[in-house]
């Protein structure tokens, strides 16, 4: 531990000066989302799509985990998963979620807060349907987030589901499918230098969208 934790005492980077003004923020958050998502695509930031979500249940533990970010549109981010994992627990109980993107290369980050609802099963159904088959097959496998005994419990699954399934289309597990996080706010940081960092949030008001400026 020791080396570990000298490394992470010493190490300090400053950040590159990519300004994040007002003057160049449109109305639309999503806007936005699209051009820094582009520019994340374009400088080839690994998986720029994977987000971590952060949820908490009753008991009002948070948790958090990276999920791929499936389908955006104005209606919000669209995730696939099992709704009997630890997170569609936690949804069900608490239908309200936190995602944040982090493209270290470009010093940015995006939090996305707002409720959560099912997907429509249309849209789930569309998905799966366009899954490699393995996969069709490990989302019937697994019960995420429930114990295992061992690997070979979940091997010997998929090989019995492979069997029953020979031939036939992979219909979509009742208990798999799309969350929607429908955002009531995103907040867009911008590493600069000294610390002095850009952060532009944005709440939605109606139909419109405020912006206000936060302290770094
Ligand atoms: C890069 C990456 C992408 C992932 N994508 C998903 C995903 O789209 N859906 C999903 O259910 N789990 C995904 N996972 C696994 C989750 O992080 C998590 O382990 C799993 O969903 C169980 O979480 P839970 O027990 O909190 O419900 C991904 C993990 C990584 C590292």
């Amino acid at each position: 531990m020791d080396t570990l934790r000298n490394y992470i005492n010493s190490i300090r980077r400053d950040f590159a000066n990519r300004p994040l003004d007002e003057s160049s923020v449109p109305a639309d958050p999503y806007y936005l989302f699209e051009r820094w998502f582009d520019e994340a695509v374009g400088a080839q930031v690994l998986d720029p799509y994977a987000m971590i979500i952060a949820t908490a249940g009753l008991d009002g533990q948070p948790t958090s985990r990276v999920v791929y970010m499936r389908d955006i549109s104005k209606s919000g981010l669209v995730f696939y998963t099992n709704f009997e994992s630890n997170k569609g627990k936690n949804l069900i109980e608490n239908p309200k979620a936190s995602a944040l993107f982090f493209w270290g290369d470009l010093d940015r980050q995006i939090r996305v807060e707002g409720r959560v609802v099912k997907a429509d099963d249309e849209l789930s159904d569309a998905y799966f349907s366009k899954r490699p088959r393995e996969s069709q097959i490990g989302a019937w496998a697994s019960a995420q987030s429930s114990v295992l005994l061992s690997r070979a419990e979940l091997e010997q699954k998929v090989e019995q589901l492979t069997r029953e399934f020979e031939g036939k289309d992979i219909p979509r597990p009742p208990f798999w499918g799309g969350f929607l996080l429908m955002p009531d706010s995103f907040e867009f940081w911008q590493g600069r230098p000294s610390r002095l960092h850009d952060r532009i949030l944005f709440t939605k008001a109606g139909e419109a969208w405020q912006t206000s400026r936060l302290s770094p």
